[in-house]
């Protein structure tokens, strides 16, 4: 993160309000290496944390008015939105201003006295692309009340406040997974992160030390989560639970699967839901497992088997985050996945270093002669999460 870019949404902020901030914030998007759709089902995720990051120069306001600009709308056309703190009520906004609303609405249900704030954002998370731009937004918004305020909450505090403004403010039925990875991810490390108790290891994860990388393509296919499918696939899972008799999908034991899935008998659309999330949990262990046992290369099948898993059981990947997959398996890639919520957005490559351009190549190719718009491709190494720039 340069002091240049610190300084530069600072600047902007004296233009917009007439005063120096009091302080400037940063928060990462995210990509998952391994875990998905486990997180509201109480199990294992792992992302971490992208250099691209959403920052946030902030001061406090004793009037009870909370100002609210981002550089990234509409080329700044939006303006400067003035509302109430009072005023503030779930599922009323359908703007970006949303999310950092709902986390000022979020932390004061919580009870913390948040009289106010002038914010103004800029971000460099794509949005729409799965990475988590919009746990970027809030993090960065609850971090900064979280200090200027002196709140004394925890990282994973923050991330459980955020995750209550998106699924009541903004109405978004998410899990824990996106703001725990921006508030608590380390550089140099991924996120070994239990949702059911919000318990963590840092993970190191460096690929470049042995000669791989890791791209991650985003298909430019735009998603969202307040949208239908993301919640048909909770509530699936919900069911599964539920005809199980456990708390979660988290409770169904690996080797009692089988057993579980024939339980639940004809429910074919429930039992593939069932059958993703909990051999999903049991590759984040074995990914975790091989990391720890410094097999690095060998975690390449296990992904490609998640996104087997996520298109062919959980039914959420597309035509374009497909293609990328297969072609850079075709291309010798170790292993390859969608990463995020689906149905769109982005995929990761675990690829030997040499083999990198040779794949880069492909996919671009594959998709220009699939008549899809250009992927965006670029390499990530893991880094720090949520943090205090000034
Ligand atoms: C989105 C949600 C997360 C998680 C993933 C899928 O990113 O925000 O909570 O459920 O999808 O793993």
């Amino acid at each position: 993160m340069s002091v240049e870019r610190a300084a530069a949404v600072a600047e902007r902020f004296r233009e917009l309000y007439g005063a120096e901030p009091e302080g400037v914030w940063a928060a990462p998007g995210r990509v998952n290496l391994i875990g998905e759709h486990t997180d509201y089902n109480d199990g294992f995720v792992m992302p971490f944390a992208l250099p691209h990051t959403a920052v946030a120069a902030v001061s406090r306001r004793d009037d009870g008015v909370l100002r609210l600009h981002s550089a990234d709308i509409d080329g700044e056309a939006g303006g400067v939105v003035e509302l109430r703190v009072d005023d503030l009520a779930p599922e009323t906004d359908r703007n970006w201003t949303a999310y950092p609303s709902g986390v000022v609405w979020a932390l004061r249900q919580a009870g913390h006295q948040v009289t106010g704030a002038d914010i103004h954002l800029a971000s460099t998370v794509p949005a729409g692309a799965g990475l988590s731009s919009s746990a970027a937004l809030e993090v960065v918004v609850a971090l900064a009340l979280n200090d200027l305020y002196e709140l004394g909450q925890k990282g994973w505090q923050l991330a459980r406040l955020c995750q209550r403004a998106e699924n009541v403010y903004v109405g978004a039925p998410v899990g824990i997974m996106d703001q725990t990875a921006s508030a608590c991810c380390e550089a140099g490390h991924a996120l070994f992160l239990d949702t059911r108790d919000l318990s963590q290891q840092q993970i190191p994860f460096d690929l470049a030390a042995e000669g791989m990388r890791l791209l991650v393509v985003d298909t430019q296919v735009k998603h969202s989560h307040s949208e239908g499918e993301y919640g048909k696939r909770r509530a699936g899972c919900e069911k599964g639970a539920a005809l199980l008799g456990v708390d979660a999908l988290r409770d169904v034991a690996y080797d009692e699967l089988d057993a579980a899935l024939e339980r639940l008998g004809d429910d074919e659309e429930v039992r593939r839901l069932v059958r993703h999330v909990v051999t999903e949990d049991q590759r984040v262990e074995r990914v975790v497992a091989l990391l720890e046992a410094g097999e690095t290369r060998a975690i390449g099948p296990v992904l490609t088997q998640g996104h087997a898993s996520l298109r062919d059981d959980f039914r959420i990947s597309c035509p374009e985050l497909d293609l990328v997959v297969d072609t850079a398996l075709a291309g010798g890639a170790l292993g390859a996945r969608m990463t995020g919520g689906g149905f769109g957005g982005s995929a990761i490559v675990l690829a030997e270093a040499a083999d990198v351009e040779t794949i880069t190549k492909a996919v671009e190719e594959a998709f220009g002669a699939a008549g899809f718009i250009a992927p965006r491709v670029f390499e990530a190494v893991p880094a720090a999460g949520a943090r205090r720039l000034s």
